[in-house]
Order: C-alpha cells, then structure tokens, then sequence
C-alpha cells in the first residue's frame, strides 16, 4: 500500500488543474492516477476554443452575458449560481492559462483571437487553431511535471474505497505489470472523464468508458443527469471523429444531399451556429426525411468559400482528419457528417467546491471530490454549449484543487481508519479482476460491445421514444447475462487489454442502464433528451435532476432533486 495526502484520478485538464492548485495551496504530496499517459487524456482531443467573455473580438461581450447563454444553451437545467462562478471565473482562468505558456492565436493587434461558436451571443472562444486542447493539456503538463507531482501513468484504478461516508483510497491496478495495489489518500478526487465510448459513433477517446461514475456508484454514491448525452452536429461521417464547431465559427455552411443550408427551417436566425441540440436534431431530421447524402446517413459541411489560407491557419487538422479518414479535402469538396455522441452532461454530483454529494440535500461525502466531464456540478444542464468544456475543466478543476487544500490544512481530521478496511477493499478488488480473467464462457467481449454501442446509438441517440427505451433496456439485461457468460482469451498479467476492456465493457453496461431507465422516465424533451412521444419540455415535472442509485443486484433507482435557479426564470428556448 502506497499513500499520499491527495490522490487525483484523472489526468486530463480537470486533474492535472486540481493537482496544480493543490499544490499552489500547500499541500505538498499530490499523486495523479491515469490509465493512460497525461498527455494522451481525452481534453486533448478538443479542438475549437475556450470560451471567456474577453471581448477581444466584440466589446460588448460580458461574463453576464456568457453566464445567460450558458443556462438557456442548457435548457435551463443549469444550476445558475455554478454556471454564474464558471462564467465569471473564465477570464481569469484564461489569462492565467497563457501566463502558464499556452500559446493561443492572436488578433492582428496581438489579442487572444476569439470566434463565434454555436449558442453563444458573442464570439468567446479563445483557440490555439484547432487544436485548443491540445494546447491546454500540454501547457498545463509542463507545469505538473516542473512541480514533480507524483504520476502513476497507465493505473487503471478499479474501486473507491469508502469507510463510514468518507473516501479513504482506491485500488489500481498497474496496466504494466498486472499488480494490483491500494493508494490510500486524505483527499481522494475524480476527474475521470465522460462515458460517450457507450455510444457507437463517438467523438470520445477509446479511454472514456466513465470508470469514476461506476466507482463512485458502486460505493452507494448516485450518478445525476446521465441520461443527458450531447451529439455534436460534426461527426466524420461513419467514424465520429470531431470536425470542429470551429469550422461553423469560421462560417462553414451546413448543407443537406439536396444542397440546401437546411438551418433557414431549424434555427433561422442562428443557422449553423445555433447549439448543438437543435443542430443535431435538425440534422438528424434531414436525414430521416430522406433528405441526406452519401446512402442517405450523412448531411455536409461545406467550408469551400472559406478558402484554403483561412482553412489552414485556422483548420489545418480537421483539414488533415478529414483527408486521412474520408479521403476528401475540404477545400475542394463539402465533407459527408452526422451526429456524434460527444459530451456527458451527467457525472458523480457535486457542490460548487467540488465535494462530492450524495443526496436531493446535497450532504457532502468527507474527503470526496471530483470535476470536469466524469462529475456532475451542474454547469452545463441538458446540453453543454461548445467551449464550455475546457473551461468547466480548468474552473472546477482548480477550484476543487483550491477546495482540497484547505480541507488538508484546515478540515482534515486523522481517519485512523481500520487497517482491514484497506485489506478487504484489495481482496474484493482482486477478486473481482480474476473473476473477470478467468471468464471462460462461450460469448465474445468484442461482440457485446458493438451490441452495446449498437442499442444504445439507435434506441437512446439524437431522438427517444418510450417503445425503443423500454425494448433497451431489456437489451441491456440480455446483454448482461451474455456479459456474465463471455470468454477473455488472454489470461495474462502484463499490459492485459483485453481484460481491461472487459471492466471497462462491465462499467458501460451497467451505466447504460442508468442513462437508459433515466430516459424512459424523463417524458418530456429537454436539452440533448429529445423525446418523440414527449416533444414538449414539462418545467413542471422535470425542472429536476436526476440521481440514479445503484441497487444491490446493479439495477438502478431514480430520485430527482431540484435545479438551483437564482436569476433566470426558464422561458421558451427559441434561436
Ligand atoms: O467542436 C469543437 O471544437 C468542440 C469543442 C467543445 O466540445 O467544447
């Protein structure tokens, strides 16, 4: 057993901002837990910008103004004094980020350069090209490393270990080696990303497969909001990968197999740049209408009239992504795209600090504390705008980080915590990875997983309806008792990852049901949740979160707790 006084897992934006500002407060052992290496975390795969009322580029723009976009973007699920921190945190929090020695683009008069993205009333969003994330990710690894945090690359972590309402450790197990081991700390914190890999066409990294949500619900601790997912309108088409909202920024066009700019029907004042949701339903409907191109499942982003010198100083790797996965050149042809499953709105509930809740009273768990996509604060309600990502990661994340060290110094009370409760925590653990090793069942992990992807994608993607949800979620049993009957062909310790994806295959099935049953009672349409057979939003019944409990034979429950609304009364969302 290893220890050390804070262990964060998760080592995207969210993790490695906690880490930084635990340390700037004080605390001198921090330890940063990932599956993969820092720098291969999911954060980097966002491409478009940060958003920050700067008003470099109109200025009009204000944090008040960003604040309210955020909470009608969110169809007012938002909880408006966590949307309100975020929206006046964001300035800040990006200067900060270029004092770090992020390099973002800049004006001609040497101002960070921002661009109009979808939902948004002014152009906030501060980019490095298209390659934001990235940019984010590496300049904040410069500074983990230049403080020596501890880094465990490549643990995968297995559980939470809870003693008496109070986080104690997890167990990892080295992905290297096979060895399975306790990390015991006095502050434990997620930031262990979202769950989209349930999704068959994804935006997500192999990687986000919500281990924490599953971790945290194991331990008795519910999951909110799961059954938002949000599909962003620009997938490649038939592989997911992102085509940046950037490119909408930039002032590409969206258009149908017939050629038209189908938004004039959808959205006619904001067209391409209205929010996602209402992008992606429009998009979805095309294509339902029969009005896509390609064999009917594809609508286009056209980005032709742009030019090649603004697609490549300001696009260059969607440009490149589109070329290597479709083989087209966007600046001869209008590239095939549809909806993608890209951001979990859901995650283990939080309060403003970061401490992690568990009930409708939001009674904090001692020494528990997450954020980013895996944790649920609720800054973003039913649908995230663009660019809010980065910057609820880097907020929150440094915010809890901020939160962790005073609870170190100043709230942290010595656990004492009984030795066996380390001990039974790495047997259970244990037992239950060779419990997964040793399966030995005529099923194949790789089939149920494209099952998985396959249900989850057709019968709770862009549109909902009641017969699809309820026909899932006898799916999901069915594909459960298959899961309990399937076979892992290499029994070895070393750098397994056949047995890593069956956990991770394990935690989605079991959260599918979450999302699943949260869908089915939610009947009414909010957000990313389009229901067919609910087309209307129902403020009266549903302005709620939903807490999916785990029951004892990994079923879930639902309760709902109220949204926090302190200056926005909901109003019809029209763009
Ligand atoms: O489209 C994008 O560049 C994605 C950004 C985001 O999800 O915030």
């Amino acid at each position: 057993m290893v220890q050390h006084d804070v262990v964060i897992v998760g080592a995207g934006l969210a993790g490695q901002s906690a880490a930084l500002a635990a340390m700037r407060g004080g605390v001198k052992d921090v330890a940063l837990v990932s599956k993969v290496h820092p720098v291969r975390s999911h954060s980097g795969a966002a491409q478009g910008g940060i958003a920050a009322a700067l008003g470099n580029s109109d200025p009009g723009d204000t944090t008040e103004s960003h604040e309210f976009d955020t909470i009608k973007g969110g169809d007012y699920l938002v909880d408006q004094d966590a949307a309100t921190i975020m929206t006046e945190s964001a300035p800040d929090m990006v200067y900060e980020l270029e004092h770090m020695g992020v390099v973002f683009s800049r004006t001609a008069d040497g101002k960070i350069a921002q661009r109009p993205f979808g939902g948004h009333a002014y152009p906030r969003a501060c980019y490095a090209a298209d390659r934001t994330g990235h940019a984010l990710l590496h300049g904040l690894f410069e500074q983990v490393m230049k403080r020596r945090v501890r880094i465990y690359s490549e643990w995968y972590m297995v559980s939470l270990i809870l003693n008496d309402h109070r986080a104690v450790g997890v167990v990892v197990m080295n992905i290297d080696t096979g060895e399975i081991d306790v990390i015991r700390g006095k502050a434990i914190m997620f930031a262990t990303g979202g769950y989209g890999r349930a999704f068959r066409i994804t935006t997500n990294a192999f990687a986000s497969t919500g281990d924490g949500l599953i971790a945290a619900y194991r331990a008795g601790i519910p999951v909110e909001d799961v059954e938002f997912v949000q599909f962003h309108p620009t997938g490649l088409y038939r592989h997911g990968i992102l085509a940046s909202e950037g490119a909408r920024g930039e002032g590409a066009y969206l258009i149908n197999g017939k050629g038209e700019r189908f938004m004039e029907k959808y959205a006619p004042e904001r067209m391409e740049l209205a929010p996602r949701d209402i992008v992606a339903r429009a998009e979805q409907t095309e294509i339902d209408e029969g009005h896509g191109g390609e064999d009917g499942g594809a609508v286009y982003l056209d980005l032709r009239h742009l030019g090649r010198e603004r697609i490549m100083e300001r696009l260059p790797q969607i440009r490149e992504l589109a070329r290597d996965f479709l083989g087209l050149d966007m600046i001869e042809n209008p590239i095939p795209i549809q909806p993608t499953a890209h951001y979990s709105m859901g995650g283990v509930p939080t309060n403003r600090d970061g401490q992690v809740v568990y009930d409708e009273k939001n009674t904090p768990i001692d020494g528990f504390f997450a954020a980013g996509e895996g944790a649920c604060v609720s800054v973003h309600g039913a649908n995230r705008l663009g660019t809010n990502s980065l910057l609820e990661a880097t907020v929150y994340g440094n915010r809890t980080g901020r939160t962790i060290a005073r609870y170190i110094k100043e709230g942290y009370q010595s656990a004492n915590t009984d030795p066996a409760v380390f001990t039974d925590a790495l047997k259970k653990a244990t037992a239950y990875v060779e419990r997964m090793r040793s399966m030995d069942g005529p099923e194949s992990i790789g089939d149920i997983r494209t099952e998985l992807k396959d249900v989850m994608m057709d019968k709770c993607g862009v549109y909902r309806v009641e017969s699809e949800l309820t026909e899932l979620t006898g799916d999901l049993r069915d594909l459960r008792a298959r899961f309990d009957n399937a076979k892992l062909t290499d029994k070895g310790k070393r750098f397994n990852t056949e047995l890593l994806e069956a956990m991770e295959l394990d935690h989605l099935l079991e959260l599918s049901e979450a999302i699943a049953l949260g869908a089915l009672q939610r009947k009414e349409s909010r957000g990313g949740h389009a229901r067919t057979d609910y087309p209307d939003r129902d403020d009266k019944n549903f302005l709620q979160h939903t807490l999916a409990y785990r029951n004892e034979d990994g079923t879930p429950s639902l309760k709902y707790k109220p949204v926090v609304i302190t200056k926005y009364e909901p109003k019809e969302r029209t763009y």
